[in-house]
């Protein structure tokens, strides 16, 4: 007990220890293990009594040791390489990347225009994605749009090529009237550059009831144009052919750099392509169950990619899906 009281710190104490406790030349562990050559009485009497002490010296050591620690701690704070007052590791926070921030501040925009935000399926059937939009098997229109094919059983998978596919489904779960937004994720078979991707992101919209007009479609689109430069902007409608709408048109907006003067943003022209859109044809509203006789809509699909470069002047498109911190805790 006096040389584990004499144990001025943990590295002595454990040599005492070791010298009664160790396993095998521990003085104490010997005294129980020599117990069996003894006599029957005499095993009773020092078994007992062996015992009592190895409880003891057990106990005083814990004590000891929490003494030592004690001391231990007291010491750090003397010395100041431990100081209790100090704040905690602070977690880094995360950000959003742009294509999220612009997602979200157009989602706002077009809530407040009594839409509503649904979502579709990435891998989609050749149905939703070409068939219901009116582009059968074997139609040219099939070619303005690098697929991806998914081998399956039959063959009727695609990677989504664009958000329309939604449009369809949207009108079979909602039916008409119908306002809505699908923000998401297509899949294009392209050789890579600044300005192509395989993975990007569009914005889909539709907004369908009785006597929905172009003047309708202009009106929203303006709407929604104000509320992403902060300004109104002047827009053009010039004839573009999508199978799935009937007129349909590419909305230009009057160039942003120059005004409309022209400059190199623009090629020289003023105007900038930035939204295709139309009044949906029959056969769509059709092949979402809804009457072409009584109700009528437009749809737009927003190239959501591209309006987040040209809001932040990101000039390679492959720095979006790259993850790369650089560049996204620029925003
Ligand atoms: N889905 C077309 C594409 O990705 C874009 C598009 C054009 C969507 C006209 C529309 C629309 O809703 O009306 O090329």
């Amino acid at each position: 007990m006096k040389e584990i009281e004499k144990a001025v710190n943990s590295k002595k104490l454990g040599e005492v220890e070791q010298k009664y406790f160790g396993r095998k030349k521990g003085l104490l562990n010997d005294v129980l293990k020599k117990l069996k050559d003894l006599s029957n009485q005499e095993k009773k009497k020092i078994g007992k009594l062996a015992n009592q002490v190895k409880n003891e010296l057990t106990q005083q050591i814990k004590e000891q040791k929490e003494i030592l620690q004690k001391k231990q701690i007291e010491k750090s704070i003397q010395k100041q390489d431990l100081d209790i007052t100090r704040p905690g590791k602070v977690a880094k926070s995360g950000r959003l990347s742009p294509l999220s921030k612009v997602q979200y501040e157009l989602e706002d925009i077009f809530r407040s225009l009594g839409f509503v935000i649904l979502d579709g399926p990435e891998m989609e059937s050749d149905y939703y994605n070409f068939e219901a939009l009116n582009i059968p098997a074997d139609h040219p229109a099939r070619d303005m749009q690098d697929t991806f094919y998914v081998k399956d059983q039959n063959n009727k998978l695609v990677l989504r090529t664009h958000t329309s596919p939604v449009q369809v489904r949207a009108m079979l779960e909602h039916g008409a009237p119908i306002r809505a937004v699908v923000p998401g994720r297509v899949f294009r078979y392209e050789a890579l550059d600044a300005s192509h991707e395989n993975t990007f992101n569009q914005l889909e919209g539709i907004m369908i009831d009785e006597n929905v007009s172009i003047a309708n479609l202009i009106a929203v689109m303006k709407t929604l144009l104000k509320g992403i430069f902060k300004k109104p902007v002047k827009v053009r409608l010039r004839p573009g052919y999508f199978p799935f709408v009937e007129p349909g048109f590419e909305l230009d907006i009057n160039c942003l750099i120059c005004g409309g003067r022209g400059c190199s943003v623009c090629k020289q022209t003023g105007w900038l392509e930035l939204l295709p859109c139309g009044m949906i044809h029959p056969n769509v509203l059709k092949a979402g169950g809804i009457d072409s006789e009584k109700y009528s809509g437009f749809a737009f699909g927003l190239g959501l990619t591209r309006l987040v470069m040209m809001r932040y002047g990101i000039d390679d498109i492959r720095h979006i899906n790259s993850a790369d911190l650089r560049f996204v805790r620029q925003f």
